[in-house]
């Protein structure tokens, strides 16, 4: 038997994943969910969605679809919502799928006080937590993950994770801002955010952190103990960057493993975007789809990278569509984590990123960022275990 899910949150991103969930052979019935009625509306009067979307479940927001009788959520809303809002999902007896990051807000300490009550939460409902990170399922983190499984690094030595986004670039994060701030829950957001300014918090670009560290941490299974880093300041004053303190910021870690990792979250940048990791081990090291050792270096396409998706699964999503509508958005990421969720929820298994996981990749970019505001002071980064079953 297949499972119920409520898409919530059907803005700019939501929207990419609507049609793979809806596709998905294990998802019998779709909910649609969001507080602006068009966003739904596009969805509902969809003909593709007939079959698994009956009009009893569209809902006009999250307190709504939290009282129905769904089985999961998938959380796309605004990065500052994620945590509470899953956090409420999983109160409801939900299980959650969380865009990225875990949370994103002005304040670390409370960053990290959601890691603690998410991974709190799951253990004690034992309901389900995903975060939807695409580097994760990027065709060289799979490649490198099964070639670390085979020891094919030998000795992890160095790892480095960049997030180059300048706030201009083809994706120009003013006009992402200004698009997230528009809807009611912006306009809230808007108001609340006032006041971290005046407590005096400034945020930085290691609030957003997962797609540069989930690289390193997932491939080596390696988490941070320590950190120091540094951050560069917006010299043109820039309204953008009225309330960071940083508009790059730099990173040092050491991991558990004894090797070394390098993070960079730039957003003030003159290069094209980039989201990639490189990773260098005594044996064997992996650099822009480039496997080598000391003697040889041999180039991967992305279909010899990725892993394979269950035949059925694959089919589903390519029936009527392009080859990159059918893996979707991110280097083709979206497929995989769509099928990695409903997987999940309908085995009952802890997905690959789950809270454990993710409060990894989010620790690092909330300690890096409080190092920073330290001017590089040298900072242990909390960690939260592995997830139940897969303790080492
Ligand atoms: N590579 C990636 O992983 C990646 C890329 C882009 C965006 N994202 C993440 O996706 C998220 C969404 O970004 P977006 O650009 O689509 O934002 P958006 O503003 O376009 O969409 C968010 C939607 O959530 C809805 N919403 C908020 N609170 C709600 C509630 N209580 N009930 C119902 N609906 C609610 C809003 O009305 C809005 O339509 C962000 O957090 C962002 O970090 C991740």
């Amino acid at each position: 038997m297949g499972i119920s899910v409520g898409l919530v949150g059907l803005g700019a991103f939501g929207s990419a994943f609507a049609d793979l969930f809806r596709r998905h052979p294990l998802v019998d019935r779709v909910g649609l969910c969001d507080r602006e009625p068009e966003r739904v509306a596009r969805f509902a009067n969809d003909p593709a969605f007939r079959r698994k979307f009956d009009p009893r479940d569209a809902y006009a927001s999250l307190d709504d679809i939290c009282r129905s009788d769904l089985d999961a959520l998938v959380i796309i809303t605004q990065p500052w919502l994620h945590a509470p809002q899953c956090l409420q999902g999983m109160e409801a007896g939900k299980h959650v799928y969380s865009a990225v990051p875990i949370s994103s807000v002005p304040d670390g300490n409370e960053i990290l006080d959601w890691c603690d009550k998410l991974v709190d939460t799951c253990r004690r409902t034992g309901q389900l937590y995903m975060l939807g990170e695409t580097t994760y399922y990027h065709a060289d983190a799979m490649y490198c993950r099964r070639q670390a499984a085979q020891g094919a690094f030998g000795d992890f030595v160095f790892c480095e994770g960049e997030y180059f986004h300048d706030v201009d670039a083809a994706c120009n994060l003013r006009e992402v801002q200004r698009h997230r701030l528009a809807s009611k829950a912006g306009q809230e957001w808007v108001a609340l955010s006032k006041q971290y300014h005046d407590r005096g918090i400034r945020s930085g670009p290691m609030h957003y952190p997962t797609h540069s560290t989930s690289g390193p941490v997932c491939v080596m299974n390696a988490h941070a103990v320590e950190v120091t880093c540094y951050g560069h300041r917006n010299r043109t004053d820039d309204p953008f960057f009225q309330d960071s303190a940083f508009s790059n910021e730099t990173a040092f870690f050491k991991m558990s493993n004894g090797a070394v990792v390098r993070i960079c979250e730039y957003r003030e940048i003159g290069l094209p975007g980039n989201e990639t990791f490189r990773v260098f081990g005594t044996k064997g090291s992996y650099t822009a789809h480039t496997w080598c050792d000391n003697k040889t270096a041999t180039q991967l396409t992305v279909e010899e990278m990725r892993d394979p998706l269950p035949p059925e699964v694959e089919a589903a999503f390519r029936e009527g569509q392009t080859e990159s509508a059918a893996y979707g958005g991110h280097g083709g990421s979206h497929a995989y984590l769509v099928h990695e969720f409903v997987d999940a929820v309908a085995h009952q298994r802890q997905p690959a990123t789950n809270i454990w996981e993710a409060a990894r990749y989010m620790a690092m970019g909330a300690m890096a960022h409080e190092s920073a505001l330290k001017d590089g002071a040298r900072l242990s980064v909390p960690d939260w275990g592995d997830a139940p079953g897969e303790e080492g």
